[in-house]
């Protein structure tokens, strides 16, 4: 007894500025996941793309461990070992959230096998319990943008698609940065000033993207509460955000934890493509390889590509 399902997962990028750890966004990069359950015990893992030669080829294996976490979950006792074959395009620690993708792969495909036991919402929380926050995992399984957040153990998510069509460029630094590092330089304490300059912003993002206007995005997209801290850990960052502004960008923000460094900018290829040189060349500047990645807003979120 054997079922396969092929999954797609869109890439993340939480926060967007001043929306520390509620804030997020699906972008048009994927990981795709075919999964094979069967009766017999043992688990074979192939690679292809992104983290080919670091990602666990075993029981270790994230994705494999959140396809078991929903089978324990759901009580399904008839399959007990699978064949994983994964092609990642979603650059690992990066700040574009590999690890939810992962997740929410392993999760989107067993459930599907066992014939959906549980409904999206039901596995963003799933996701959330192995992720430990939902800022990645929501707009992984929704798509669009969402805003998220925890009450007491219950996840709360609002997705929706923004009005205003733009791109959204990505610097990818040639640098890994894991998200424990980066929440270790964050302060325990902010103070009421910089509290009150977030929540301003990121409700000013949500509003911009709910009306369909850029008009504020230029300082809807600051941050105090989390991206000065993190600078030292990415050179260049404050002018790579000035490069993407200066060459068109609406404002440029970290994604996620970093190091990846995102610009918003109006739905046009060519500014969007002179934006991200600019990006790439202010890094260089500051002696950091990158590549730049021109997405667009991904409206699906996690989704079945074909049953065998
Ligand atoms: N909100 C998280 C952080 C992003 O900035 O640390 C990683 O999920």
């Amino acid at each position: 007894m054997q079922k396969t399902i092929h999954v797609r997962v869109p890439g993340t990028s939480a926060n967007c500025g001043a929306g520390f750890d509620t804030l997020g966004l699906a972008c048009t990069i994927y990981n795709d996941l075919t999964l094979t359950l069967t009766d017999r015990p043992g688990v074979q893992i192939s690679i292809e793309g992104e983290g080919a030669d670091f990602i666990p080829k075993d029981e270790r294996n994230i994705v494999w461990k959140s396809v078991r976490y929903l089978l324990d979950k759901a009580g399904d006792t008839t399959f007990k070992g699978g064949i994983l074959r994964m092609e990642n395009h979603v650059p690992l620690s990066r700040g574009l959230g590999s690890s939810a993708a992962a997740i929410v792969a392993g999760l989107k495909a067993a459930n599907t096998i066992i014939g959906n036991s549980y409904n999206r919402h039901e596995l963003l929380e799933l996701a959330t319990a192995i992720e430990g926050h939902p800022d990645n995992v929501a707009p992984a399984v929704f798509g669009g943008f969402t805003v998220s957040l925890m009450n007491k153990e219950r996840v709360e998510c609002y997705a929706f698609m923004p009005k205003n069509n733009m791109k959204y460029v990505v610097a990818v630094p040639n640098f890994p940065l894991p998200t424990r590092k980066a929440r270790a330089v964050l302060p325990q304490q902010v103070s009421r000033e910089d509290a009150i300059f977030n929540i301003g912003r990121a409700s000013m993002l949500v509003a911009c993207l709910c009306r369909g206007n850029e008009r504020m995005l230029p300082y809807a997209l600051d941050d105090r509460l989390h991206q000065p801290y993190r600078a030292s850990l990415i050179p260049g960052m404050e002018d790579v955000f000035a490069a993407a502004k200066k060459a068109g960008a609406y404002g440029a923000c970290l994604s996620g934890a970093g190091p990846c460094l995102l610009a918003f900018t109006p739905n046009d290829d060519d500014l969007a493509h002179r934006v991200g040189e600019s990006m790439r060349v202010t890094f260089a500047n500051h002696c950091v390889r990158s590549r730049v990645l021109v997405l667009d807003l991904d409206r699906r979120g996690a989704h079945i590509i074909n049953h065998e």
